[in-house]
């Protein structure tokens, strides 16, 4: 098993450097691949240093080089850079750009791969299958490029996606990664805990973000983390959004903007309740839910009175509502 996943991570890494080669120096790779992240507006630098790829738009151009490089057929398959077939191996990641997936340490564990394209029958991105090396519910994107950064700066901000990241190392602001998509787990948030306490998310100003962003707060807190919310101009992501301003505007924009977890919450649910006293009630309810997660006293007292305050709600009553929870909690 032991010797299972050292073969595959071998894989990753011949596949990584494939890639990597084909999209500097390979004619189709330089045409097609660079052209995309070129018009993007992405920077060599940032391509280099996420170790983006590119795999030829061929049945198995990569499989067979693996395979005639040595490498075999089982962990070729077992990693999903290959997928079996009765006519042989194919490749999982065909006419995509390659963003490798690393884990804390920088080994490749897995891989992204966008369509450039579009395409309405074809995923916009394809992920790695999940393996023994690949778990996508305890990895996070960037976690080895930003983890020194999240120190540093003793923050992490938490982003949707691969373009989000490297557009915020363009930025300049390297304390970022992403959950891929919009399903953060406890496992995701333990890794960040590694390293901080304090969490923004920046999840895409869509629905579907927005939604994410009320479930990923309870989740960190949870988890005993921080937790702030930015929520973007409706249409825009991370990547989207960076590129309308300088860093320095960008930095201030963010710091300006984040909210706290719990005046996020409350401005979105009291917009909508507008006056209606059972939709405030469910408000309150909602609220004081998240605030009963938190494992702390101390800190959840902090937010019963800020919660008051905002609310206009006794503390007294709070604490009766909190308490009724936690007892069916336990
Ligand atoms: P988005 O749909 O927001 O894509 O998905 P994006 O990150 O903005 O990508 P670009 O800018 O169009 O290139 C956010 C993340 O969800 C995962 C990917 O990790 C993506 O970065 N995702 C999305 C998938 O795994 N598969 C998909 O088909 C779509
Ligand atoms: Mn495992
Ligand atoms: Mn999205
Ligand atoms: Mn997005
Ligand atoms: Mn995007």
């Amino acid at each position: 098993r032991k010797n299972d996943r050292e073969s595959m991570m071998i894989v990753n890494s011949f596949a990584q450097k494939y890639f990597s080669e084909k999209l500097f120096q390979s004619e189709e790779g330089i045409a097609v691949g660079m052209s995309y992240l070129r018009e993007r507006g992405f920077r060599e630098d940032i391509i280099k240093k996420f170790q983006v790829g590119f795999c030829l738009d061929s049945w198995n151009a990569f499989s067979e080089q693996a395979t005639q490089s040595g490498y075999k057929k089982e962990f070729l398959v077992k990693t999903g850079l290959s997928i079996d077939k009765e006519k042989g191996m194919i490749d999982r990641f065909k006419g995509r750009v390659i963003f490798p997936i690393h884990g804390i340490a920088g080994r490749t564990l897995g891989f992204g791969g966008r369509i450039l394209k579009k395409d309405p029958k074809a995923a916009k991105y394809l992920n790695s299958p999940e393996s023994e090396v690949y778990h996508k519910s305890r990895i996070l994107y960037g976690i080895y490029q930003a983890k020194k950064s999240i120190v540093q700066n003793d923050k992490c901000y938490l982003v949707e996606g691969y373009t989000d990241v490297l557009s915020f190392h363009q930025a300049g602001i390297e304390n970022v990664v992403a959950s891929s998509g919009t399903a953060l787990t406890a496992d995701q948030i333990r890794l960040v805990k590694r390293f901080s306490n304090n969490m923004t998310i920046i999840y895409d100003g869509d629905p579907a973000g927005i939604k994410a962003s009320l479930r990923g707060i309870d989740l960190v807190l949870e988890q005993e983390l921080n937790v702030k919310v930015l929520l973007l101009p409706d249409g825009e992501d991370p990547d989207s959004f960076s590129r309308t301003m300088g860093s320095t505007e960008l930095t201030q924009y963010i710091e300006k903007n984040e909210t706290d977890f719990i005046v996020f919450k409350t401005n979105l649910l009291l917009a909508d309740a507008k006056n209606d006293p059972v939709k405030r009630a469910n408000l309150i309810i909602d609220i004081v839910r998240s605030i009963a997660i938190i494992p702390d006293n101390i800190v959840r007292s902090v937010y019963v009175k800020e919660c008051s305050n905002i609310l206009n709600v006794d503390e007294r009553v709070l604490y009766t509502e909190i308490n009724k929870i936690k007892g069916r909690l336990q």
